[in-house]
């Protein structure tokens, strides 16, 4: 994360400030001149949003909160104010931001959360990233409604939010899928949870065939990374599991992915397993009182002499056969696996993050998660929640057994593709065939990525899904 929060001591005359209002009669224009009030009250007569007064050292912008749209639209569109704030900033090569306000502090903690993962860049691989580099680093919070706890746990979703797309945005010439172990092993170190990671001869011996099959064309060996955050004082008897598709890099395999477009963002489809590693750090470092498990199985998928082939049949670790039809759905394939060994931990509730299907973006684009599972009507109350208030927003698609009969296969259990119908809801119910626990899928193929700058939400990764869990077992937490 390239910017942080803390709270505003006290107010200088070089500070850049942003003041906040619902009523623009009540607005705090103490640090204004008389001819600079008059200047804002006439902008705001004009229904301006807000104004920007450009003062000798430093800049106040006076922004009004929308009084009138529903509460979650609000705080979207104070997040996407703080965004392009960000960037008046940045342009002044501000260092620090204070913002102000006595009532408006769900608005204000969505504006600073704007802000924050606006500025967010990955300058990794630039040679001059001094020069590339946001200048803004520090947002103040000069309110007194607003808690300390408030302030910490926006820096640790914000920062858990900001390592998901780090690991996302991080090709995979360098992220392998042990290198990807030895990420989790490392946010487990910094926030306290344990990880274990099974290496292939373990996930040999334990055969778990869908993962090793996908493993086959490629040189670098898979990995299968447990995680587990169990604090003293839990709510939950039953611990919650999060499971993430972790494949490094998806080249399709031997059914190849065409080469023009279709494979240059494939880099991306680990990003289930980052949000898994990233919310386990969130809630750890928050020291939420939720015990919670994460599951990611890890590899390249590759055309190779030994690559998997249309027409193999794999025994998978629950001992399900699966006629593989196409070796581009090899997300199900090592998510099955995953999804099996979770059933030792008699689970409250698993969730699986995976860009899944082409199927779930052509669908619905790159503004929601589709989502899709057996868990009870409260639970999906509870997550749409969740998803509206950060505005990460699910579509739930169904899940009828009838789609079943399209993975029928004449030789084995299943296969692994369901034709050209339904694909992301076929997808959704091959993983169902290894779970018998509470469980709901979010294919997060579409929001996961984006090409061109959607927001705060930035260009190329997203981090998409940490905010919507985060809020969740945070909701939890003081249920
Ligand atoms: N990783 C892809 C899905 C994907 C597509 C992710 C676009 C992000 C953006 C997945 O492994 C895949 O290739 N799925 C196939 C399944 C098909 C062969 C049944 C697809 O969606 O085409
Ligand atoms: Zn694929
Ligand atoms: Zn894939």
């Amino acid at each position: 994360m390239n910017t942080s929060f803390s709270r505003a001591k006290s107010v200088t005359e070089n500070d850049h400030l942003v003041i906040f209002t619902k009523d623009i009669k009540k607005f705090n224009t103490s640090f204004l001149t008389t001819a600079e009030a008059d200047y804002v009250k006439e902008e705001l007569a004009n229904e301006s949003k807000q104004v920007l007064v450009n003062q000798y050292k430093r800049v106040i912008i006076l922004y009004v909160v929308d009084k009138n749209a529903d509460k979650n639209k609000v705080l979207e569109l104070s997040r996407k104010a703080g965004d392009k704030v960000a960037a008046v900033l940045n342009k002044r090569k501000a260092k620090s931001v204070t913002l102000m306000d006595e009532n408006l502090t769900d608005e204000l903690l969505a504006f600073a959360e704007g802000m924050c993962l606006g500025n967010y860049q990955f300058l990794k691989y630039k040679k001059d990233k001094e020069k590339d580099a946001n200048t803004l680093s520090e947002i103040k919070i000069a309110s007194k409604k607003i808690s300390d706890k408030d302030i910490s746990l926006l820096n640790v979703v914000c920062e858990a939010t900001c390592l998901t797309r780090n690991l996302v945005n991080e090709p995979q010439s360098f992220l392998t899928a042990t290198q990807l172990a030895k990420e989790f092993q490392a946010l487990g170190k910094d926030a306290g949870f344990t990880t274990e990671v099974f290496n292939k001869s373990k996930i040999q011996s334990m055969k778990m065939g869908g993962l090793l099959a996908v493993n086959q064309g490629s040189i670098e060996p898979p990995t299968f990374t447990v995680m587990e955050y169990k604090p003293n004082r839990k709510i939950n008897k039953k611990p919650y599991v999060l499971v993430g598709k972790g494949v490094v890099y998806d080249t399709g395999g031997l059914s190849l992915k065409p080469t023009l477009n279709s494979m240059d963002y494939m880099k991306c489809d680990m990003a289930g397993g980052a949000i898994v590693g990233a919310t386990l750090y969130a809630i750890a470092k928050a020291k939420l009182p939720i015990h919670v498990i994460g599951l990611v199985p890890a590899t390249d998928n590759r055309p190779d002499g030994n690559a998997y082939t249309p027409g193999d049949v794999v025994t998978m670790y629950s001992g399900l056969t699966v006629e593989v039809l196409n070796t581009d759905a090899e997300g199900r394939m090592i998510l099955a696996d995953a999804l099996h060994y979770a059933k030792q931990y008699d689970p409250e509730l698993v969730m699986e993050f995976s860009t899944l299907t082409g199927a779930a973006s052509v669908a619905i684009g790159q503004y929601g998660i589709v989502s899709m599972g057996t868990v009870d009507s409260r639970t999906k109350k509870e997550l749409n929640d969740s998803a509206n208030h950060v505005y990460e927003r699910l579509v739930e698609f169904p899940f009828w057994e009838e789609y079943d009969e399209l993975i029928k296969s004449d030789i084995a259990d299943m296969k692994n593709v369901g034709g050209p119908s339904a694909g992301a809801i076929t997808a959704g119910r091959f993983l169902n065939k290894f779970v018998n626990y509470p469980y709901m899928h979010f294919d997060i193929a579409g929001p996961a990525f984006v090409k061109s700058t959607d927001s705060y939400r930035g260009k190329n990764a997203t981090g998409i899904g940490v905010r919507f869990m985060f809020d969740f077992f945070k909701n939890k937490s003081s249920k």
